[in-house]
């Protein structure tokens, strides 16, 4: 036995009674506050237990471990730094009142708590060697799991509600499946394998939501976010929400090189700002068409021709729409701004064909190089017409915009955030 010395007389009494009366169902042993294993003969002088209460830790030098027979640990089970070890099971035990950790355990393939049902918490923190986890888990609280091996993260598929589930730098993961309802406070999917699958067609709102590095994302009844929703820098090609109405705080969408297709059908409610930007192939955003309120600020940024924002009545903070397309047209928003809809001081809008005429006659000889070689290697690609109707948005678009415009204006947006201010002045 090496348990800490002020552990070892409760544990030795409880098991003795527990010989007195082994047919007693209920039998719980104490740990008192913790108690620590560092070898399955600690482990095994709990198989006459059906409930441990404390918090017991594991660790040391075990090569594989083993709780026989409790049911329930009244406290948390935490399984650390034991490097030698390569599986760990705990088959019988159906709840953890408290928090199971398994962290830092180089080896570990398999850990089996095949009927595990109910834990507060629970957290699977660098395991790099872990190919298998399962339970039979229907509810916690919090759902922590970095740095693992772990490909797929189906243990985890009956849950219903959660607070958080955060699952993060897990670099083979390629599918998380859930039947999750609710999330009340925070969904977090982030740097996690390339090709990673996430199918939440359950859940109905969440407080926050963040997904990163994720292929492909499935949320068909999804119906508000709380707080914030960001796709950040993600490799999927499509995101479609279209029983999303409503999102509380910041809705971001941005660095998503692939995405084409944007889908938001019943989104008539963005609570803080609006940021798309930096969705490379994102040419078309008729997505935003039933927005109406803003409670931020609307800054979308990219190389987009079509930008519906045709029921948008208020933008609460600023506004900065720029693409390098000059088929875009900056009317419909100058329109609203004048009638005061859009209540930030700063008011950008600007497409490729605009942008070039107001650079080449404000900035300073060093940014003029710059747009000048980058319009001429523009200059043939927008016709009259459409440059005339681009231009028509702005009283103050001199001829040149005509032969400028058009697709790869200026990439750089560094050099965007040197216009912006000029232009605005010329709105
Ligand atoms: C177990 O540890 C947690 C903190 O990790 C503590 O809040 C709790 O009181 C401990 N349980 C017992 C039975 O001592
Ligand atoms: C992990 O265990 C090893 C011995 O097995 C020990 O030397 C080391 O200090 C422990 N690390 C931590 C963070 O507890
Ligand atoms: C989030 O919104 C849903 C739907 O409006 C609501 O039922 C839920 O109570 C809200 N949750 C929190 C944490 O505010
Ligand atoms: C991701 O999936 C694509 C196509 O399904 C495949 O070509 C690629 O090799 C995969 N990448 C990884 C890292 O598995
Ligand atoms: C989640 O939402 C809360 C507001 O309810 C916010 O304070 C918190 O920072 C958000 N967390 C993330 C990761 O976005
Ligand atoms: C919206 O949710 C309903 C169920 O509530 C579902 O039948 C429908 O397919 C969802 N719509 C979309 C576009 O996913
Ligand atoms: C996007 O993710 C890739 C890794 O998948 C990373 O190399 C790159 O720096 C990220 N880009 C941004 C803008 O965060
Ligand atoms: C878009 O990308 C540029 C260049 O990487 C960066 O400076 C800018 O901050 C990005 N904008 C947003 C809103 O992410
Ligand atoms: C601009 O519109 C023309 C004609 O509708 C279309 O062919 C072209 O692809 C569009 N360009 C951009 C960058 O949207």
């Amino acid at each position: 036995m090496q348990y800490k010395s002020t552990v070892l007389g409760l544990l030795a009494a409880s098991s003795a009674a527990y010989a007195a009366t082994a047919t007693s169902s209920a039998n719980p042993c104490s740990i008192g506050s913790k108690a620590t294993a560092t070898a399955q003969t600690d482990l095994d002088a709990f198989a006459s237990c059906k409930t441990i209460t404390g918090n017991l830790t594991v660790t040391g030098e075990l090569g594989s471990a083993a709780i026989a027979n409790v049911q329930k640990i009244d406290g948390s089970l935490i399984i650390k730094n034991a490097t030698q070890l390569v599986s760990f099971s705990a088959d019988s035990i159906s709840e953890i009142t408290g928090s199971l950790e398994l962290t830092d355990l180089t080896i570990l393939t398999t850990a089996s708590f095949g009927s595990l049902e109910t834990v507060n918490s629970i957290n699977l923190v660098t395991l790099p060697a872990i190919s298998t986890f399962n339970s039979k888990l229907s509810s916690a609280d919090n759902i922590y799991i970095s740095d693992t091996t772990l490909e797929s993260i189906d243990g985890f598929s009956v849950l219903s509600e959660v607070n958080t589930f955060n699952i993060n730098n897990n670099r083979f993961l390629t599918s998380i499946q859930s039947s999750l309802e609710t999330v009340s406070d925070a969904l977090s999917f982030q740097f996690n394998g390339d090709n990673t699958t996430i199918v939440l067609d359950n859940l109905i709102w969440a407080n926050n939501i963040t997904l990163s590095d994720v292929a492909s994302a499935s949320f068909k009844n999804l119906q508000s976010v709380n707080a914030s929703l960001g796709f950040l820098n993600n490799s999927l090609e499509s995101i479609k929400l279209n029983n999303l109405s409503s999102v509380g705080q910041t809705f971001t969408i941005s660095y998503n090189e692939d995405l084409t297709d944007l889908e938001l059908d019943q989104l008539t409610k963005v609570g803080g700002g609006l940021v798309v930007a930096n969705n490379t192939n994102l040419v078309k955003i008729d997505a935003f068409k039933k927005l109406q309120t803003i409670g931020g600020a609307l800054n979308v940024l990219g190389k987009f021709g079509t930008l519906d924002l045709s029921s948008l009545k208020s933008v609460r903070g600023a506004a900065d729409v720029e693409t390098t397309s000059s088929n875009f047209s900056c009317s419909p928003l100058k329109t609203l701004q004048k009638k005061g809809a859009i209540q930030g001081d700063k008011f950008v809008c600007k497409n490729g064909a605009k942008s070039s005429s107001k650079v080449i006659s404000s900035i300073s000889s060093e940014h003029k190089a710059k747009s000048t070689s980058t319009s001429d290697s523009a200059s043939s690609s927008a016709s009259a017409t459409d440059s005339a109707s681009s231009a028509s948005g702005s009283s103050s678009s001199s001829s040149k915009s005509k032969g400028l415009a058009a697709a790869n204006f200026v990439e750089s947006s560094s050099i965007f955030g040197v216009f912006a201010a000029v232009v605005a002045a010329l709105l």
